[in-house]
C-alpha cells in the first residue's frame, strides 16, 4: 500500500508517528510535510495529499490537523478525492466499506495516540464492500463532474 501523509503543525508530531507505524507495517509512506511545529495553513497540506491521492489510483491519504476537520473539508475540494475526518473505529470500517473513503483525516489535539493507530489500521485493513455502495460513489464521482 501507498501512502501519502500530510499535516499542519497541529498536527506533524501524530502523522510522524503514524508514518513509522504504517512503515513497520511494510507499506510505503510519502511525507508530503509540515514537519515541524511552525505555524503553517492546513488548506496547503490537505491539497498537497489530495491531489496525489487523485492522481494516484489505489493510494491512500493520511492527514492530521488539530481537529481533522479544517484538513478534511481542503482534501475534498480536490475531484476524485473522498476523505473521511473519523475519530473512532467503527466510522474508519464504514468509511471504508461504504464510502470508498481514500483519505483518513484525524486530529492530533482530539484523538489520543493510541486510539489513532487503532483507526489507521482498521481503515487500511478494510476493503470498499461494493453492492449497493459502488453506486452511491458513483453518485459522488458525479457531484465532482458537476462542479
Ligand atoms: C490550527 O490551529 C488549527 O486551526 C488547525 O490545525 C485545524 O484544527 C483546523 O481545522
Amino acid at each position: 500500500m501507498r501512502w501519502y501523509v500530510g499535516a499542519d503543525h497541529a498536527g506533524y508530531c501524530m502523522k510522524d508517528a503514524l508514518a513509522t507505524m504504517l512503515r513497520g507495517l511494510g507499506d510505503e509512506v510519502i511525507d508530503l510535510g509540515t514537519n515541524s511545529g511552525a505555524s503553517v495553513d492546513y488548506p496547503d497540506f490537505g491539497e498537497r495529499v489530495a491531489r496525489k491521492v487523485a492522481e494516484q489510483q489505489d493510494s491512500l491519504g493520511l492527514l492530521v490537523c488539530g481537529t481533522g476537520v479544517g484538513i478534511s473539508m481542503a482534501a475534498n475540494k480536490v475531484p476524485g478525492v473522498r476523505a473521511a475526518r473519523v475519530t473512532e473505529t467503527f466510522s474508519a470500517r464504514a468509511a471504508r466499506e461504504h464510502n470508498d473513503a481514500n483519505v483518513l483525516c484525524l486530529g492530533e489535539r482530539v484523538t489520543g495516540a493510541g486510539l489513532a493507530e487503532e483507526i489507521v489500521r482498521v481503515f487500511r485493513d478494510t476493503a470498499f464492500a461494493g453492492g449497493r455502495h459502488a453506486r452511491r460513489v458513483e453518485q459522488l464521482a458525479e457531484l465532482d463532474r458537476r462542479r
